[in-house]
């Protein structure tokens, strides 16, 4: 998606607005530029393609502001090009903008401008904001601080939709005014600079110091300062929250992409994530909900709504709710859940899963069910992002910053934070059912079991050199093994581009075995004992009909029935996602470099999508 960098300071801001642009590529773009505030004026230096091209572009070394703002662009309204690249100015270039998001209402706000005398040169949505702005400052007497500040204010309460949004004005070369509503963006402090951004990453090599905006917040930046107002532009006060993330963990580390080093970082991610709530000894500790027995008991239904990967986590978790704590568990896609007047009042719980925390869908599940009653928790990697602004109850994976855009260390990191959010309401809600002593064990042992794992699954890297070119795969399991297929098949289709399904292996029969013909690849997940006689004979079915065949297991099997079989550690069927996923992380990986593919910005996708 798109993604947004500012500065406000005492040196040259192009080459940090350029460099912060390029930490942001892993969020997708097809275009990208920058606009400054020089001696003569404001200037905009924009590009169709990858960031770096930005630096060929004529002028930009002459560029000496230290005041701007810059943009990737993901195409929404109107296709990649030059004249559709942000920033945008209005007609008479007095104001410079990038924005993150969709208005809505844009035609209608076109017209408006349009038979106000107002122009516009690009397709997109965004070029009707330079143009409302300066619609409103034009009525301005005063044109101080407040005009300029009341002007965008002005123009924001027209938009409908979604924006994260920077403008610089060229009357006010000390300033610059950022707002957003349901997108994200985020303020770095320093003394005499503040950077802006889309996300902490991109900017944590210069600042530990950030401030967050709600909704229709406005923050009026100079170099030293940053005042914050509210929709009604009445000053509030923020304080700024420390991030402890580690700024070279946004490196690459010497591995060659950061896909292959984040599904290395697994184990520590794991271990982080456990910390402190999990003991052998003790009861499972999550302070930040401090749940009654009663209000568990009262539970009707829990809903886990998310999208893509953390809907994977989610499907894993239901298994593992109901199990342990016997309450009916259902697991909905955001963009479906939102949609389907979702049965829920206040005696259900819904749990949103999102890494970024700024999935637009999954935040607008998450609203809906506030509204309807339903108490909620947010469960993200991304400390102050917008879905922990608005949930009830926000608890953190500690995966650390995830920049490829194949989900892999966060997916782990959900499952374990998960299994341990069950355990902790199994505990509360006294149930004996399972054993939870050998579970709490289990886990604490799993990290180590994690690295293991990946030492193994090195392996699975010829056999990748093997399948690379073919054109379909299939993933198959039973039971919570299911849930795994579904995830090694998403990961396989968005970083190889590779067509691939996954199926209940029982399913296989009522359809889709009509697709099975010599040649097709299909991988078998099989880690529970009670279902692996099952997932076996739906295998043989394929073998039959030509399938070449790669098991992932944890049980003594005839090896010799498959092409290829990989062992993973055994451990408690709950936590088994964790362990036979990894092999699977690594196939599409492999995959992916054979076929000289672009790792990290898979085609087509954006890290997070804050668009519906
Ligand atoms: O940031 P989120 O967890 O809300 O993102 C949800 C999905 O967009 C994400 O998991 C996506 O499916 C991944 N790219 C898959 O690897």
């Amino acid at each position: 998606m798109c993604g947004i960098v500012g500065y406000i300071g005492t040196q040259k801001a192009s080459p940090i607005l350029i460099n912060g642009l390029i930490r942001l590529e892993y969020r997708g773009y097809d275009s990208a530029g920058i606009s400054t505030i020089e001696k003569d004026g404001l200037s905009v230096m924009k590009d169709q393609g990858r960031v770096k091209n930005l630096y060929n572009l004529k002028g930009i070394d002459n560029l000496e502001g230290t005041i701007g703002i810059a943009h990737t662009r993901w195409a929404t309204h109107g296709k990649p090009s030059q004249i559709n690249s942000h920033p945008h100015m209005d007609n008479s270039k007095t104001f410079s903008v990038v924005h993150n998001g969709i208005i809505e209402n844009y035609n209608e706000l076109r017209d408006f401008l349009n038979n106000n005398g107002y122009t516009f040169y690009s397709q997109t949505d965004t070029e009707v904001i330079p143009n409302l702005v300066h619609y409103y400052y034009k009525k301005e007497t005063n044109k101080d601080e407040l005009a300029f500040l009341r002007a965008v204010k002005n123009a924001c309460s027209d938009l409908k939709g979604s924006f994260a949004i920077e403008i610089i004005c060229k009357d006010f070369p000390n300033n610059m005014i950022v707002v957003r509503k349901d997108s994200p963006l985020v303020i770095g402090k320093n003394e005499e600079e503040n950077y802006i951004s889309s996300d902490i990453p991109a900017i944590l090599s210069f600042t530990r110091n950030f401030y967050f905006l709600n909704d229709l917040e406005y923050a009026f930046l100079s170099r030293t300062d940053v005042k914050f107002y509210d929709s009604e532009l009445n000053a509030i006060h923020k304080e700024t929250k420390n991030i402890e993330w580690d700024a070279a963990s946004s490196e690459k580390d010497g591995y060659e992409d950061f896909m292959l080093k984040e599904i290395y970082e697994q184990p520590t991610a794991i271990r982080e994530t456990i910390g402190a709530r999990l003991s052998e000894n003790t009861k499972c500790e999550f302070e930040e909900l401090n749940f009654s027995k009663e209000y568990l008991q009262s539970i009707n239904k829990i809903y886990i709504v998310a999208c893509g990967t953390a809907m994977h986590a989610g499907l894993v978790a239901k298994h593992t709710l109901e199990k342990l704590c016997k309450i009916s568990t259902e697991v909905d896609i955001a963009s479906e859940f939102r949609y389907r007047d979702p049965l829920i009042d206040e005696k259900t719980l819904c749990i949103f899963i999102s890494q970024s925390g700024e999935t637009a869908d999954t935040i607008a599940a998450l609203k809906l069910s506030k509204q309807k009653g339903a108490k909620t928790i947010a469960i993200s990697n991304v400390i102050g992002s917008s879905i922990t602004r608005e949930a009830d109850y926000s608890i953190y994976t500690h995966a650390g910053p995830e920049i490829a855009v194949a989900s892999t260390k966060a997916y782990t990191s959900q499952v374990i934070l998960l299994t341990i959010l069950a355990i902790y309401f199994a505990e509360t809600l006294e149930m004996t059912q399972i054993d939870i002593d050998t579970l709490k064990k289990d886990i604490l042992q799993l990290p180590k079991k994690v690295e293991d794992t990946l030492k193994i699954s090195e392996n699975i890297k010829e056999f990748a050199k093997k399948v690379y070119q073919e054109k379909d795969v299939f993933f198959l399991g039973r039971g919570i093994d299911e849930t795994v297929a579904k995830e090694g098949s998403l990961k396989l289709k968005e970083i190889s581009y590779i067509h691939s399904e996954s199926y209940a292996a029982g399913e296989l029969k009522h359809g889709p075995i009509a697709l099975i013909e010599k040649g097709v690849t299909v991988i078998g997940i099989m880690t529970d004992k009670k279902l692996i006689e099952k997932t076996i004979s739906n295998i043989q079915e394929v073998i039959t009909r030509g399938a070449k065949t790669l098991i992932i297991t944890n049980q003594n099997i005839d090896d010799k029935m498959f092409d290829e079989v990989f062992h993973i550690p055994f451990t408690n069927i709950f936590l088994s996602p964790i362990l036979s996923i990894i092999p699977l992380q690594l196939f599409s990986y492999y995959i992916s470099k054979e076929k000289g593919l672009d790792v990290d910005k898979p085609r087509n996708l954006a890290k997070s999508v804050t668009v519906e």
